[in-house]
């Protein structure tokens, strides 16, 4: 677009050459002789041609940070984000997923989605597309999860949540899933890190919005509730916050410890850090170094899983604890009487672990179920070539406030505040929702 001044100049000499008869009936205001008006001029041109203009005034605007209730879904299972897809805008709950990073929705040709799924319906919305592959075929793509698999068609729509939109969106309209990969009223799964990781190979909702500098900061941030040790849970509780563009000052206390992403030869992937140590009842476990203790941080998966070698010595530090065998396979009980006190740590700071996440439930009398789990006991994750070892779910996030930083890649964790109900399950309950 040119100066609005031009354009009218221009459009009374036109109209002057056509019809010299011809008055224009329109009064145009008085010369601006001010000299101010050719530093408006050059920011104009400076605009054009992509540079900053030098009065504030005319600076693009600033990019926002935004907090977002989210759902706390389960019990601690999964914590859910509302987004509005098409046009008209259609509502839908998901999965808030930072261990993929394909967004999907249960479509309503899908006919193994669980009874009761809220359904998107791609005929009404009139702004959504086919997104077609080079011999102008629909696409079908299927995207396999550790847990399971989706199938259906690529799409495009516009995306909204918390105020940002992503016009166009693609993502998978699903046909086919296998079953336990959806509960309640969610529809899907909004993939959270990095585009390289897509099956789909789209730009994932966060990242567009922070290369089209959306974001006041290229950052996400999470708090997390806690409900476990809740008798009187409804399936949905309030689950904390997704801050999108920056942080909540409100819900952390003292410093973020940012560590840089780890493996990252071609760019970032996962949210992935090294576990640099483990601490159970007081004392340091022996686990993997270096490439063998990659940790995905994952908002998408409920407890911590580890390398069959580190998860041994974490129940090995614990007297009284047993491998569970069979559909258990993988998991650890202990007696219910012990209070587990397990540490992490990330390169930096090491962050407790509180009880009430690592006990969740009892198995058999008087012995308890133990949070973290084999992740290589019959599990689709993969290990070496720069997989993940580690899967560091909500187990462990719901006692931290975690930043997850684009530039430069890094996560970065800090102390709840009391009010988000503070590090370490002090209180089980935060006074934000009391
Ligand atoms: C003339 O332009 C200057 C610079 O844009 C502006 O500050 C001023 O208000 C204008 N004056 C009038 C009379 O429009
Ligand atoms: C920060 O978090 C508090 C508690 O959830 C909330 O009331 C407040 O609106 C949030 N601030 C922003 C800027 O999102």
């Amino acid at each position: 677009m040119g100066h609005p001044l031009l354009i009218s100049l221009l459009a009374l000499v036109t109209l002057a050459l056509a019809d010299p008869l011809r008055v224009p009936l329109v009064r145009r205001a008085p010369r601006n002789t001010s000299i101010e008006r050719f530093a408006d001029a050059a920011d104009f041109t400076r605009l054009k041609y992509g540079l900053d203009p030098v009065q504030p005034q005319l600076r693009r605007r600033a990019g926002q940070t935004v907090g977002i209730s989210i759902i706390n879904q389960d019990q601690d299972s999964s914590y859910i984000g509302t987004i509005s897809v098409g046009t008209p805008s259609q509502q839908f709950n998901v999965v808030l997923d930072t261990g993929s990073s394909d967004l999907w929705l249960a479509s309503s040709q899908c006919l193994a989605c669980p009874r009761g799924t809220p359904e998107f319906n791609p005929s009404s919305s009139s702004s959504l597309q086919e997104v077609t592959g080079s011999s102008g075929q629909p696409q079908q793509l299927t995207i396999q999860y550790g847990s399971g698999s989706v199938a259906g068609l690529l799409a495009q729509d516009t995306v909204g949540m918390g105020g940002f939109t992503v016009n166009p969106q693609k993502f998978l309209l699903v046909e086919q899933m296998t079953s336990g990969l959806l509960d309640g009223d969610v529809s899907g799964i909004m993939g959270l890190a990095f585009q390289a990781l897509a099956t789909t190979q789209a730009t994932p909702f966060w990242e567009a919005l922070v290369n089209n500098n959306q974001f006041a900061s290229p950052e996400m941030s999470f708090w997390l509730t806690r409900f476990i040790d809740d008798q009187n849970t409804q399936q949905n509780e309030p689950g904390g916050e997704l801050t999108l563009g920056g942080t909540n000052s409100t819900l952390f206390e003292g410093n973020i410890d940012f560590q840089n992403l780890a493996n990252v030869p071609n760019g970032p992937t996962f949210w992935m850090l090294e576990v640099s140590g483990v601490t159970v009842q007081g004392q340091s476990v022996q686990i993997p170094t270096g490439s063998s203790a990659l940790a995905a941080i994952d908002t998408g998966t409920t407890l911590i899983g580890g390398p069959t070698d580190a998860v041994a010595a974490i129940y090995a530090a614990i007297p009284g604890s047993s491998q569970l065998s069979g559909q258990m396979a993988g998991f650890y009980s202990f007696p219910c009487s012990t209070t587990l006190s397990v540490s992490m740590a990330f390169g930096g700071q090491s962050w407790p672990v509180s009880d009430a996440d690592l006990n969740v439930g009892t198995v058999s009398s008087g012995q308890c179920l133990g949070g973290i789990f084999d992740l290589n006991a019959g599990s689709n994750v993969g290990s070496g070539n720069g997989n993940p070892q580690w899967v560091v779910g909500d187990t462990f996030l719901k006692n931290v406030y975690s930043v997850f930083r684009a530039n430069p890649p890094a996560v970065g964790f800090a102390q709840l505040s009391d009010a988000a109900g503070g590090s370490s399950g002090a209180s089980s309950f935060p006074l934000l929702y009391k």
